[in-house]
């Protein structure tokens, strides 16, 4: 063997060296490189790369508070600044390292509490750094580099991810939220394709409280998400994407006509019906940041739908058994009329693009009956039909603000019809429900499956959804100061409340809303899909440039789980 060689092999092995002691002995930091590097991407990136720096790091500094920690402070618990933030994410835990307590947190009970000066401010589980993407060039510059570096990569659209799948220490985010395209097309042709339909093109950044008010501009209807700042085009549509008109009209994955993606080779590709099929099918209901980063996608706009509307409040819960049995008798009946909403154990919201206002009365007279049964200080009715879908969404998000800034366990199921066909099945359901109402906070019962909208055999998601009636959530919340066993205790709590409800339903769960531990979660995701997920991520990114927590073909020992407890 020559000394070339040799001094050759003696390099790899220096590199190889580094490289596993860079991913597995010391994850909070990025493998080494250069400073020459960085800047390289940083040219190629037209400057638009940036170092990341916790949300909350000016409260950690004198003096205390300085005005950026006031604006911190004021906008902690607000989802539109977290979602306008690189590094924030609206789940905390995910700016954290769980296994370390590295973190840089605020008491999110009451932001302006003087204590955080006290402690340490450390940037746990964010991204090292972050581009600001604007170009399809930006992110292939990315890919490239991940795959010279290892350095890991992350996609940051807006950080609603329940499970973290947007953050990871020592990583390089592409933060894909100024990308903020909206155009809308009466007669959308996909590339490559021969018929058209009315589509909205979004970039990738696009937001459904963007969107909503852009449909009522153009007179559409828009299937979306109960969320304002959740994206349109990331992790809601690659994941599947329910809402409450998703009865009748559709999950997400359902209603898209093409995305546009830069897939881990570096190539921007069109992906359709007619062209790419194979990773159309993977990007509906496969997951976000797997088989490589969407720049924007065309859904499906629809003619504007009039809503008949039901809200019943119950001031105390000691009717939720009641109130669950009659949405339970009722579960197929309604669910055929096309009824679609949410419920908790004091609420129930339901909305319908199909009956006429005197249908809709009739229809729900078991449960109009019931609020008039009780006394009317306990109770509130109130029965209202509204010319639009965003009509109703802004009347119905005053009311509904979500938890953010908090730290918090997930852990849902689908419900299946099979769960609601006899009275013993529908008395073993309610009473799950209520038990794990009682062993968790916060459940909710998304009445948002696609109960009435037959699977097309060309989306990704679990079949299962499609004899499915509900999605149900539980959360269990911790603040910044849990120790470690005290967040574990939160991720068991949260599962063990579904345990409930796992015992008598079908091994299935939406992916995007999950427990962290989902226990078999390529079969509750994915069900008869994954091996030919598996197979396609291979294909596209056979060098894992992209990996994330209970995606298709993860590896859980990759050093970007390093904070995973
Ligand atoms: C308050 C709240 C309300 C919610 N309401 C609903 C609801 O009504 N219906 C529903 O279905 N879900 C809902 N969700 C869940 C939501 O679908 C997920 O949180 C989803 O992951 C959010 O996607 P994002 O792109 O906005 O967030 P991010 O956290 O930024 O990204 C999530 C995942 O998508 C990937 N991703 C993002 N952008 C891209 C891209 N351009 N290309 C490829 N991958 C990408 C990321 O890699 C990551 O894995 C809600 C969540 C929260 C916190
Ligand atoms: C956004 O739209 C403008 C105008 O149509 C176009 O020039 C630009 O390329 C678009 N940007 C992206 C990222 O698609
Ligand atoms: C909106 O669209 C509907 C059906 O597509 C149509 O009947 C109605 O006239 C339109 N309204 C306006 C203001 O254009
Ligand atoms: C954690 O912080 C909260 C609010 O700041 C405080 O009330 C509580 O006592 C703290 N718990 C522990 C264990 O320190």
């Amino acid at each position: 063997m020559s000394l070339q060689s040799l001094f050759h092999l003696w390099l790899l092995g220096i590199s190889a060296f580094s490289t596993a002691q860079s991913l597995d002995q010391n994850p909070l930091q990025p493998p080494p490189v250069s400073q020459s590097e960085w800047d390289d991407l940083k040219y190629q990136v037209g400057g638009r790369l940036f170092r990341s720096a916790p949300f909350a790091k000016p409260c950690f500094s004198q003096p205390f508070p300085s005005p950026s920690c006031v604006e911190v402070q004021d906008g902690y618990v607000d989802e539109g600044t977290r979602a306008n933030t690189p590094s924030a994410y609206i789940q905390s835990q995910w700016e954290t390292c769980q296994v370390t307590g590295e973190q840089c947190l605020l008491d999110y009970t009451n932001p302006k509490n003087e204590e955080p000066t006290s402690r340490q401010c450390l940037p746990g589980s964010i991204p090292s750094y972050f581009i600001d993407v604007q170009t399809p060039e930006d992110i292939a510059a990315a890919f490239a580099f991940s795959k010279k570096t290892r350095v890991p990569i992350v996609i940051k659209n807006t950080g609603h991810d329940y499970k973290g799948r947007s953050s990871a220490p020592g990583s390089l985010a592409l933060w894909t939220h100024n990308l903020k395209n909206l155009t809308y097309n009466p007669k959308f042709t996909p590339e490559g394709c021969s018929h058209s339909s009315p589509g909205v093109t979004a970039g990738a950044g696009v937001q459904w409280g963007e969107a909503y008010p852009f449909a009522e501009k153009n007179n559409i209807t828009l299937v979306g998400g109960s969320d304002k700042a959740v994206g349109v085009v990331g992790g809601w549509l690659q994941g599947g994407g329910h809402g409450a008109l998703s009865n009748t009209m559709g999950l997400g994955v359902d209603r898209v006509l093409q995305f546009k993606i830069v897939t881990p080779d570096g190539s921007h590709k069109v992906v359709n019906e007619c062209q790419n099929e194979d990773l159309f099918f993977a990007l509906r209901g496969g997951g976000g940041g797997t088989f490589g980063v969407v720049t924007e996608a065309t859904i499906l706009a629809s003619p504007p739908v009039k809503l008949q509307s039901l809200i019943l409040a119950l001031k105390a819960s000691t009717a939720t058994k009641r109130m669950w049995s009659i949405l339970a008798d009722n579960a197929l009946k309604w669910a055929d009329e096309g009824w679609g909403g949410f419920s908790t154990s004091q609420v129930v919201i339901l909305i319908n693009p199909k009956l006429s206002s005197q249908e809709a009365r009739e229809s729900l007279a078991p449960l109009i009956d019931f609020g008039r049964s009780l006394p009317a200080d306990e109770v509130e009715l109130d029965i209202t039909e509204f010319p639009t879908w965003g009509a109703f969404f802004d009347v119905f998000t005053k009311d509904h603000v979500a938890a953010v800034g908090v730290s918090l366990a997930l852990s849902s199921r689908l419900i299946s019809k099979g769960n609601v066909d006899t009275a013993s099945h529908r008395e073993e359901l309610v009473s799950a429900l209520l038990a794990a109402n009682t062993a968790t906070p916060g459940l909710i019962i998304l009445i948002t499956a696609p109960s009435s909208f037959p699977s097309s055999g060309k989306t990704s998601v679990t079949e299962a959804w499609r004899s499915s009636l509900y999605h149900v959530t539980v959360i269990s919340p911790w603040n910044w100061n849990a120790t470690t066993e005290e967040k574990r205790q939160n991720y068991k709590r949260a599962s063990d409340s579904i345990d409930n409800l796992r015992r008598i339903t079908p091994d299935a769960a939406y992916l995007n809303e999950a427990d962290v531990y989902e226990p078999n979660h390529e079969v509750s995701f994915w069900g008869e899909h994954y091996p030919k997920l598996l197979r396609l991520k291979e294909k596209y990114d056979p060098n894992h440039l992209l990996d994330c927590w209970h995606c298709v073909g993860w590896k859980r020992n990759s050093a970007r789980f390093s904070c995973y407890l």
